[in-house]
């Protein structure tokens, strides 16, 4: 069958929908093409914090009533080594700027819902997604649907299939330069139904490894450990990763915590990952897609959401008549802004992980900074104003690396 759209959006995660929602409310007509089924992606456990500016945008979008309504304004953060934990005014040293706890699942289920309603071109389950003559004046999609082949002609195509998508696999790797990091460790998590151990987060440096102690709701709590590589989560059973979390946060968290049984438990590798440009020819990359970071400085989901705002932007100038000017600037003004979250999450991660080849004297360095950062309002500060979101002036007017 053959079909005809404005943007092809491949992948329904956060960015493809946001993107997509964005464009509606604009007039513009797209088609989201997805690989899994609906109940998988609205059942995956990912992100919990959300900057003011992902806020701002999901209610432009039209899909920030429950948000409003059930997302946690968090105006603090704690770090603590060895358990001994301090506090981070975010409100108070950002001139009153703050994070909403809000878990991904439920940002994806609120923009599906926004889909549904207005009967969107939203197709779960395509399969053998494969991206043609990008670089060309006619783009298109091909796909199978429920065992029908598919041809879509567009104007453009969206990339918002994630880190394994077809999307950047499609670019010839003369095109794209990638500069990467992994770590040698992962998170385990671990999702329960029980009251949090406190009212904010808790980032835990601890000489037996990171720990994170994390929410969803007043009665759901998200905690995670940092293990080998080659840890599996059938070698944690619940009591297990409860001991150790109370050893990881310290005592006045552990005496606070109350235990249960695990909803979900999985691994998730960290890695730094940054693909450029952020364009090919009609194909413009979003998300995952172009990018991840290490989940320590909560980001991921945040650039999602900043790089689709910025290529709704570029999409509505231009197919409403306008000009391509932001379509051509929009991988540069992404990247600005992503590898300001980038040094960020590299940073914050190196700063609270237990690295294999650790010494004393490494461990001593993040200890002293961890002290310094308790002591001094304006190291205090720094972190801050990273942890809610740079304020977009920040990424513009630098200079680009070579
Ligand atoms: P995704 O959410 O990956 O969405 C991409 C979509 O494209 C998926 O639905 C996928 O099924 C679909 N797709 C893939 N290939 C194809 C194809 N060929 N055809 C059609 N569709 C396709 N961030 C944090 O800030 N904190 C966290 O705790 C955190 N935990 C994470 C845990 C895991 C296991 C992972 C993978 C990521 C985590 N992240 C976390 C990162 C955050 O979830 C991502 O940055 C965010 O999901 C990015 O959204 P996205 O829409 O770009 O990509
Ligand atoms: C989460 O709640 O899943 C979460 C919170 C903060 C992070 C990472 C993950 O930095």
């Amino acid at each position: 069958m053959r079909h005809r759209t404005q943007v092809a959006v491949i992948g329904a995660g956060p960015a493809g929908l946001l993107l997509s929602q964005l464009l509606f409310r604009a007039g513009i007509d797209c088609v989201v093409l997805e690989r899994r089924s609906r109940a998988h992606v609205e059942a995956r456990i990912r992100a919990g914090v959300l900057e003011q500016g992902t806020v701002d945008l999901l209610d432009r979008a039209g899909v920030g009533e429950r948000l409003r309504r059930e997302g946690l304004p968090h105006h603090g953060v704690r770090l603590a080594v060895d358990g001994d934990a301090f506090r981070i005014d975010l409100h108070g040293l950002t001139g009153g700027r703050s994070v909403t706890v809000y878990g991904q699942t439920e940002v994806t289920q609120d923009l599906i819902r926004a889909h549904r309603d207005r009967g969107a071109a939203l197709h779960f389950g395509a399969e053998e997604v494969a991206l043609h003559d990008l670089t060309s004046g006619a783009p298109s999609v091909t796909y199978v649907h429920e065992g029908v082949p598919h041809r879509l002609s567009c104007d453009y195509v969206a990339g918002c299939d994630g880190y394994h998508g077809v999307a950047r696999a499609s670019v010839p790797a003369e095109a794209l330069r990638v500069f990467e990091r992994e770590y040698p460790f992962g998170w385990l998590g671990i999702l329960a139904d029980v009251p949090p151990c406190d009212s904010e987060l808790i980032y835990s440096n601890h000489v037996r490894g990171f720990a994170l102690a994390s929410m969803r709701s007043p009665t759901r709590s998200r905690y995670y450990v940092q293990v080998p590589l080659t840890e599996r989560p059938e070698n944690w059973p619940d009591e297990r990763l409860w001991d150790e979390l109370a050893v990881r946060l310290g005592p006045g968290a552990a005496a606070r915590m109350t235990r249960g049984p695990a909803i979900e438990k999985s691994i998730a590798p960290l890695r730094s990952f940054v693909a450029e440009p952020m364009r090919h020819g009609r194909l413009f990359l979003a998300g995952d897609a172009a990018h991840i970071v290490p989940p320590t400085g909560a980001k991921g989901l945040n650039l999602a959401a900043s790089d689709v705002g910025f290529l709704a932007e570029a999409l509505i100038e231009r197919l409403a008549g306008g000009s391509e000017a932001g379509l051509d600037a929009y991988s540069a003004r992404a990247l600005a802004r992503v590898w300001m979250a980038e040094r960020f999450s590299w940073w914050f991660t190196g700063l609270t992980h237990r690295f294999p080849d650790m010494d004393g004297f490494a461990r001593r360095m993040q200890v002293a900074e961890l002290n310094y950062i308790r002591a001094s309002e304006t190291a205090r500060a720094t972190v801050a104003e990273n942890y809610v979101g740079l304020p977009l002036a920040y990424a513009a007017g630098g200079r680009d690396a070579r």
